[in-house]
């Protein structure tokens, strides 16, 4: 009788510190019941947002802590935004696993997960057509035409749902934040962009919802993507930008496995090619490779 008391008397502080660690995280499907949240966590500080597609790995965690670390509510949102995807194949086989998600996003700080339907984000088709000008005419923007229109429409979709303080994106898709960052400007809106760094795995490939869709001998073969990139970054020495992009092209291209798309070295700003190390901005190597049917991106920072 005794222990039966003693359980019962420290089952609620067992109970308190479960409920603490989980931050009472919540699951929200409806742009109603998000807006009734917030509202009625107003005070508890700036509302920080990160957008994603879901299959949640490191990645995407290390967006949700900064966010936690810089704002007093955290929202997720986990859409596969069909307007983004211009091979229908890529759209069906994005992986999709919400309770595998929300197990992972417990005790990282988020608050709210925002998982709407079709319906809500599109009740309409959405129409609009934005122009980055050249921003979206290289890259990403070429070989994936209408991508970076699908993005723009969904988030600036959520953006007007969640209205955030702050919102978090991966340096890894370079050119999306660049694309972020100037339809925030084009739209004028007050939510500030917090560019995040790219999280890799061990061997250094970096992580992406579409590494799980590599078959064991793919994974292993897809780390000479970012071995290569280290490799030439850090060995450039007195070569040309040209020489750069055909080292890297080709020895990558050397592995069965792989097949390089594009590898372009581009002003961080402008994201123009560049042709020469010349002049006082950034400079980039950005890459799309096939890794069997899956498409992997990467970037590498050049000083
Ligand atoms: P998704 O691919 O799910 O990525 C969500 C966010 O996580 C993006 O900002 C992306 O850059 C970031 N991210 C992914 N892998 C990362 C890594 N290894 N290191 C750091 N950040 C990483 O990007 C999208 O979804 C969509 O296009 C979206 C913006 C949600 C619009 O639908």
């Amino acid at each position: 009788m005794k222990v039966l008391f003693r359980l019962l008397f420290y089952w609620k502080f067992i109970y308190l510190l479960c409920t603490l660690n989980s931050g009472n995280m919540e699951l929200v499907k409806t742009i109603t019941e998000l807006q009734q949240k917030l509202a009625g966590s107003a005070g508890k500080g700036a509302v920080g947002f990160v957008p994603t597609m879901g299959a949640l790995h490191e990645g995407h965690l290390s967006l949700v802590k900064q966010a936690a670390n810089e704002t007093g509510i955290v929202v997720v949102s986990i859409f596969v935004n069909p307007t983004q995807f211009n091979d229908k194949n890529d759209f069906s086989r994005y992986p999709r696993d919400i309770e595998s998600d929300m197990e992972i996003l417990e005790g990282t700080g988020c608050n709210f997960v925002f998982a709407p339907d079709e319906k809500e984000i599109y009740p309409q088709p959405d129409t609009r057509k934005f122009n980055f000008g050249n921003l979206e005419t290289v890259m990403e923007g070429i070989h994936r035409p209408g991508h970076f229109n699908g993005v723009a429409q969904v988030v600036s979709r959520l953006f007007e749902i969640v209205q955030p303080d702050k919102a978090y994106f991966g340096l890894k898709d370079f050119q999306q934040l660049a694309i972020i960052k100037a339809m925030a400007r084009q739209l004028n809106l007050k939510t500030e962009i917090v560019a995040c760094p790219i999280i890799r795995e061990p061997d250094g490939l970096a992580k992406s919802s579409r590494n799980m869709l590599l078959s064991g001998e793919e994974r292993e073969n897809a780390v000479t993507i970012s071995k290569t990139l280290f490799e030439v970054a850090n060995n450039k020495g007195e070569k040309s930008v040209q020489e750069i992009k055909n080292i890297v092209t080709n020895s990558i291209n050397k592995n069965p496995f792989l097949r390089v798309e594009y590898f372009e070295i581009v002003d961080d700003q402008t994201l123009q090619p560049i042709s020469d190390w010349g002049g006082q901005g950034g400079k980039i190597g950005c890459i799309a490779v096939f890794c069997g049917k899956i498409r992997l991106i990467d970037n590498i920072v050049f000083n």
